[in-house]
């Protein structure tokens, strides 16, 4: 049995005031969430505030991004070691807003996973197609392509270590999500293809969902079979919101 995880994606989002609000939000709603595992992903100023919140709780957090370089002169980077430092369980690496606006590369962000786990940080791996892909028929080999990158670079063992977040990017902050049907059919692909290396890593995997994922859609989104919990970003900045795609998991 795969525990379901629902991680809250902040983005650039947030205020000391309204992260402390956020914060202490969720932690009050929390006995309600029964099945859950239940992370934070808070821009990197507020992580040592996540931290100063959550230790003790069932809630972990991350950070959004790390360096590949360990430490030195890469002014603007934060190393996965200084998140560790900060208790940072999870980091999310190769979100489609890096690869995009950040130009990263199925390479770079193969490295950045490596680099998370070095660091002791469990990496939550984005894939997903654009809508350009999608309507060209070649979200297989755009998302098949993402994930053996990975697998090349760290090997197949490495990456069961992690969890794969697969975000349509045409379904990302838009309000258009992935119908139940549609995201299964490439949880179930990139299950597949990570069975091709290894039938014990693709069975234990978490493939979570991440694209307008809200209260309304979550439970009958969790309910397929490959889909293990979401990466959730406009919803999770309401606690009310967040809690109600945790508990939609029970
Ligand atoms: P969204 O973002 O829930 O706002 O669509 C998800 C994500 O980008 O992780």
């Amino acid at each position: 049995m795969r525990q379901p995880l629902v991680a809250g994606n902040w983005k650039m989002n947030g205020s000391r005031a309204s992260v402390a609000e956020l914060l202490d939000g969720i932690k009050a709603g929390l006995d309600e969430v029964k099945v859950a595992e239940v992370a934070v992903c808070p821009p990197f100023v507020f992580v040592p505030e996540a931290q100063a919140r959550l230790q003790g709780t069932a809630v972990a957090w991350g950070g959004q991004d790390l360096s590949v370089h360990e430490s030195g002169a890469y002014t603007g980077e934060i190393a996965g070691s200084m998140l560790a430092d900060y208790g940072c369980r999870y980091v999310i690496v190769g979100h489609s807003e890096r690869r995009s606006y950040h130009h990263e590369t199925d390479a770079l962000v193969a490295e950045k996973f490596a680099a998370a786990r070095k660091a002791g940080l469990v990496p939550i791996f984005c894939v997903g197609e654009t809508l350009e892909e999608r309507e060209s028929n070649v979200t297989e080999a755009v998302v098949g392509r993402q994930v053996d990158a990975v697998i090349a670079h760290c090997g197949v063992e490495m990456l069961g270590e992690g969890v794969i977040a697969y975000e349509p990017v045409w379904a990302i902050g838009t309000g258009k999500t992935a119908t139940p049907e549609q995201a299964q059919e490439v949880h179930a692909f990139i299950r597949r293809r990570v069975e091709e290396a290894s039938p014990a890593v693709a069975a234990k995997v978490r493939i979570l969902y991440g694209g307008s994922m809200k209260p309304e859609n979550a439970a009958e989104l969790m309910s397929k079979e490959d889909i293990d919990g979401g990466l959730i970003g406009g919803a999770s900045l309401k606690a009310a919101d967040f809690l109600a795609i945790c508990k939609a998991a029970n």
